[in-house]
């Protein structure tokens, strides 16, 4: 497993952006945030919270120091989001899937099938549409601070399926999101809903008969180990937000009334950060898993389009937000 995870230190380097050094002022830091993660500590996501710790701290003058906790520590995402609206926790990565569980109307980002591809994605999320949607998040007393990757997501199965009808009637994992588990049943599946900490075990004791996330994640969370047939649909991009309470906005600006704006340009300069981990990470957890041994199948174009046209309940009952589909598509 060891050999597998990429070596993240040289890859922050080869993102040539090596963050700054913590530098506490003399008498320590005045204000201590903490900051939620989910993924292990070499985890792109994770090394760019890691560097947005040490870019607020730099930018405040060591007056600011924010601790991150990695591996779920804090909690998985949706009692995260919780502890956060109370003020409980200050920062947090968070996929979009637990988010649209509170603003359903940030789940138009994650439809099956959207996007061509990542460029794509980023054409949306970089620009108006993505300011409008992060905008959203006020509403339920949280702050979107910026965007990041969290690539592609395709099935992965215990026994091998190869196209749609494999998949009918499998009972598969998605995330605690109501979007997700009406995509997998709409493509027949059955759908159940596991906190991701949980998915390896769920496999290993055959609850589920498998699972869908990205390469990085399916690398790092160990699935591939049972769970090695990989179906490379494609289905949805998850983009991931990078989020802070109302409390922690408040608590900075009462330090200093700049602070909320520097933490909000240390925020996105870690997503840039994030996007290029990210894109090394992708291809480095493909390559280790196929020279591992999983066996991955693409799908023909035909075969595709029946994934897409299974699907198309989807879109339908985002027919209030036909425009903003548009818009993205054209993107
Ligand atoms: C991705 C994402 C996690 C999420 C996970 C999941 O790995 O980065 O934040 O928890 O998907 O499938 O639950």
């Amino acid at each position: 497993r060891q050999v597998l995870l990429a070596a993240a230190g040289a890859a922050l380097g080869l993102c040539g952006c090596a963050a700054a050094r913590q530098e506490e002022a003399a008498s320590g830091p005045e204000l201590i945030l903490r900051y939620a993660e989910n993924q292990p500590e070499d985890y792109p996501t994770t090394q760019a919270a890691l560097a947005f710790a040490d870019l607020v701290n730099e930018r405040t003058g060591g007056r600011v120091k924010v601790a991150v906790y990695s591996g779920g520590e804090l909690g998985a995402e949706q009692s995260v989001i919780q502890q956060m609206q109370f003020g409980g926790i200050d920062f947090a990565r968070i996929s979009l899937s637990q988010l649209a569980e509170y603003v359903p109307a940030l789940s138009v980002l994650q439809l099956p099938y959207l996007y061509e591809d990542a460029a794509q994605m980023w054409r949306v999320l970089i620009g108006t549409i993505g300011d409008e949607f992060l905008a959203m998040l006020d509403a339920v007393d949280l702050v979107g601070l910026s965007w990041f990757d969290a690539g592609v997501r395709s099935f992965y199965t215990r026994e091998k399926v190869t196209r749609l009808a494999d998949l009918q009637g499998l009972t598969l994992r998605v995330q605690e999101s109501d979007m997700m588990s009406d995509m997998v049943e709409a493509m027949g599946a059955v759908s159940v809903q596991v906190v991701y900490s949980d998915v390896y075990a769920a496999l290993h004791n055959r609850k589920i008969d498998g699972a869908e996330n990205n390469w990085p994640s399916y690398e790092a969370m160990s699935h591939y180990e049972v769970a090695p047939y990989f179906l490379q649909d494609e289905h949805t991009r998850v983009p991931e937000i990078q989020i802070s309470s109302r409390a922690a906005q408040e608590k900075l600006a009462a330090l200093d009334a700049s602070f909320p704006a520097i933490v909000q340009e240390c925020a996105r300069e870690s997503a840039q950060l994030e996007r290029c981990l990210w894109a090394q990470r992708e291809a480095q957890a493909e390559a280790d898993l196929r020279a591992w041994g999983v066996e991955v199948t693409l799908l023909s174009d035909a075969e595709k389009q029946k994934f897409r046209d299974a699907v198309q309940p989807l879109y339908d009952q985002f027919s209030e937000q036909a425009e903003m589909i548009r818009r993205i598509q054209q993107a």
